[in-house]
């Protein structure tokens, strides 16, 4: 192999940044498909476009010489998660409650079975952090806070995934390659900040976030991502101790290490275009998503000047060629001539929706019952709640979209709500159910299910500043009380990523059922609250809490169910003495990441109209309000409702004339940039713009990068709203520093305006309805 050739073995680029053309070119050895990529841009694309593509990619590796076989990552992290239609199990969170090891072998097989449908050979996956924190946004990727329990599953999903350590090659069979994540110590940072530090000594660096790693080496994983965080003030993805010394050298892992997304640009000394320190610290696959060409040219001059010293490339590559050798990559031809693929009905075939329905049964968690379970199936049922007829939000993040968000119910076929699992199982003992999300119901019920909890997060995206369900989640506790009232039973559902402090909705309801992110067979919940027509239960709990729940919404504070806890019908009814509602921390009440919703500003910041230079500001406050020396008017107008909105109406000035929120104080948006976020603004275009329209943000109170171009705004349609998504990468990429922004959302013309605005706030391109260009002016 040349040297070019070498290089590019070790660089995965994202299918959304690269061609077959690139791939050929650069001899890379590896594509992903990152939470929001999919083929041809689409997230949602059909499953034959995926396996069209692999074959693309397949071919263009082929044309070199020596051909090297291309090998695609995709994030299989709870079923075939990126696919639409595939089967979608509970997150690890719930699995982690069902304390199932078989279980979990079945679980990876089906996972592995979907993955080659599509013409993928490895999943980022398991994910075998040990979160002691649940504030993280990623708690629910994790099995459980006890590492016994984490390291107990790890050999059974790899088993599932790979097969047995001696399967060869594993293409043959139905396997894929697993990759055990986030490597090390990702569910120990400090106050369970994404991406964080993790300050934890080295024997508990050992023996809890360490524990997974044993089986995972006993069953012979065939790669191990190392984190985005960093130990004791340190990334990982550039600490050769851990990576080297431990890992490969003491652990003896034969297989290769691949970075996280961009990790390597958080090494100190490093930047996403160039990082010789992870190289050197036994990275052997870099994940370089839209980074790798830079990334491609700086690595090949650090290997000629031996920065990189050939020796660490060549064992780098061995390690990537070895596990290609081991999937039996070389022989298995082109991605749809291997076995399983383009076998579409083997996606949520109904012997694998079977199995996540058992998963779904075994991963629920009775926390509460006096006597309302089991319901009688042949009453009337109500259902209510924010939760209850939508598939997305009980598949959590990482499904079809990064962050799970921006779908509905249309887009997973064959999948089944809580609400519809409900209605059938109701349906076919002769009783009937009513849908009432607000619990207003027509017929009035023999008993009520109520289905609350959180909304689809993941990542930082997901970290939250105590354990509070968010001030809009818990409006359902105000229809269990008006329930109540009536006389009549509740049954509490939650969906949930993690254990939080829902109190209330504990004391008021009858009975409590934590779900967890229970995905694509919503069937399984009913399966476990209605008896059979005898009267005795259908199936019986066996879901045991996978880490403590708490009793105020402090992290550290008391437990009210420890780790292990589980109610089941064998138990009977239990007695209920009412806890105290008191949360003992400050409401944050914090959307995070919204800066302007239903016409106002977000705490701490603020809306002003001002001259392009900054002069003449106007701070709205209350509508109507005058400014620019009266060319700029400010009134309320109606969106989703009343009022919800701003108009701003500016006549052509020689100042110009700019709308922005603004803040004191800076945040950083950096690894939002990295993440692919965009900033999302909800507006409607009331008249064409006199002259061209540009946006821009500002970095410590001053402008910073160059004003990006917005043709997309002047062209949306006259009076309507629409959500238009700019990728926060276009203003980096403008020159500016996301580390301190004070304005993000900031809209300037030279001529008049005249726009309404609802909503400013972070999100993803599947929540926009145009994506601007990035075109500087
Ligand atoms: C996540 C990984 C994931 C990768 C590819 C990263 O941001 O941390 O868990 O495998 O992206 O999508
Ligand atoms: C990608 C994810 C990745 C994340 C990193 C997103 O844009 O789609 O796969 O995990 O960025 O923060």
């Amino acid at each position: 192999m040349s040297v070019e050739q070498k290089v590019g073995q070790i660089i995965q680029a994202d299918i959304g940044s690269v061609t077959p053309r690139d791939v050929r070119e650069y001899h890379l050895g590896s594509v992903l498909n990152g939470g929001n990529s999919g083929p041809g841009g689409n997230d949602l694309a059909p499953a034959r476009d995926w396996l069209a593509l692999a074959d693309a990619f397949y071919a263009a590796s082929m044309e070199s010489t020596p051909a090297i076989p291309i090998m695609w990552g995709t994030d299989a992290v709870h079923g075939h998660s990126n696919i639409v239609g595939a089967t979608l199990f509970p997150h690890n969170v719930g699995l982690g409650a069902a304390r199932d090891p078989g279980l979990i072998e079945r679980i990876g097989r089906i996972t592995a079975i979907e993955i080659r449908v599509t013409g993928q050979e490895w999943t980022f996956a398991p994910t075998v952090t040990v979160p002691q924190d649940y504030r993280w946004g990623r708690a629910y990727e994790g099995y459980s806070s006890d590492p016994a329990l984490v390291a107990s599953y790890v050999g059974s999903m790899i088993r599932g995934l790979q097969g047995p350590p001696s399967t060869a090659p594993l293409l043959a069979g139905p396997h894929v390659a697993a990759s055990t994540k986030h490597f090390l110590a990702d569910g120990a940072t400090v106050d369970g900040k994404d991406q964080g530090d993790a300050t934890v000594s080295e024997l508990e660096l050992r023996l809890v976030h360490g524990a997974p790693y044993i089986p995972a080496m006993e069953n012979g994983v065939a790669t191990v991502m190392t984190s985005f965080s960093s130990w004791q003030g340190a990334k990982i993805s550039g600490n050769k101790g851990l990576v080297t010394d431990i890992l490969k050298d003491r652990m003896n892992f034969g297989g290769f290490v691949v970075t996280d997304w961009n990790a390597h640009g958080q090494v100190a000394g490093c930047s996403n275009a160039s990082c010789p320190v992870a190289a050197n610290a036994g990275i052997d696959m870099f994940m370089a998503p839209d980074s790798w060409r830079a990334l491609y040219a700086s690595t090949l001059t650090q290997v000629k000047d031996g920065t990189i010293p050939m020796a660490r490339l060549d064992d780098a590559v061995l390690r990537v060629l070895r596990v290609k050798q081991r999937l039996g990559l070389f022989d298995a031809g082109k991605p749809s001539a291997r076995a399983y693929s383009g076998r579409y009905e083997l996606l949520g075939a109904p012997g694998h929706r079977a199995v996540a329905r058992e998963a779904v049964r075994k991963s629920l968690v009775l926390l509460k019952n006096t006597g309302v379970l089991p319901l009688r199936p042949q009453a009337h049922i109500l259902v209510a709640g924010d939760g209850a007829d939508d598939i997305a939000r009980q598949s959590g993040g990482w499904t079809l979209s990064w962050q799970g968000t921006g779908l509905d119910n249309s887009n997973f076929p064959g999948a089944t709500s809580l609400w519809r699992g409900i209605k059938q199982n109701v349906a076919a003992a002769g009783g009937s159910a009513e849908l009432a999300p607000d619990g207003d119901y027509k017929k009035r019920p023999d008993a009520a299910i109520v289905v609350f909890g959180e909304t689809p997060y993941a990542e930082f995206q997901g970290d939250i500043p105590s354990l509070q369900l968010r001030p809009e989640l818990r409006r359902p506790f105000a229809t269990m009380r008006k329930l109540k009232a009536a006389g009549i039973p509740v049954v509490a559902v939650m969906i949930t990523g993690r254990p939080l402090f829902v109190n209330e909705a504990l004391n008021e309801a009858d009975a409590f059922v934590t779900a967890w992110l229970p995905g694509s067979e919503g069937g399984g919940v009913a399966d476990l609250l209605f008896a059979r027509k005898n009267g005795s239960a259908a199936f019986d709990f066996q879901g045991r809490l996978p880490t403590a729940w708490p009793a105020t919404a402090g992290h550290d504070g008391p437990t009210l169910f420890p780790f292990g806890y589980g109610l089941t019908y064998a138990d009977g009814p239990q007695p209920w003495k009412m806890l105290s509602q008191d949360s003992q921390v400050a409401d944050d009440g914090s959307g995070g990441g919204v800066y302007f919703d239903k016409g106002r500003a977000a705490a701490s910041w603020s809306l002003t109209v001002s001259e392009a230079d900054g002069g003449d500001p106007l701070r709205v406050t209350t509508v109507p309000a005058t400014g620019l020396s009266g060319r700029a008017t400010v009134t309320a107008v109606d969106h989703t409702v009343q009022e919800s909105a701003r108009q701003f109406v500016i006549a052509a000035g020689p100042d110009g004339a700019a709308v922005e929120i603004n803040a004191q104080n800076a945040v950083d948006l950096s690894r939002e940039t990295n993440g692919d976020v965009m900033l999302l603004a909800t507006l409607r275009l009331d008249a064409a713009p006199s002259a061209p329209v540009s946006m821009s943000v500002r970095c410590d109170g001053a402008d910073c990068g160059r004003p990006l171009h917005l043709p997309e705004l002047a062209a949306l349609p006259l009076g309507q709203w629409r959500v238009l998504g700019v990728p926060l990468k276009c203003f980096a990429a403008a020159g500016a520093d996301t580390t301190r922004i004070t304005a993000p959302f900031r809209v300037s013309t030279d001529g008049s305006l005249n726009i309404s605005l609802s909503r400013v706030a972070l999100g993803s391109g599947m929540e926009a309805d145009v994506i601007a260009k990035c075109e500087p002016d």
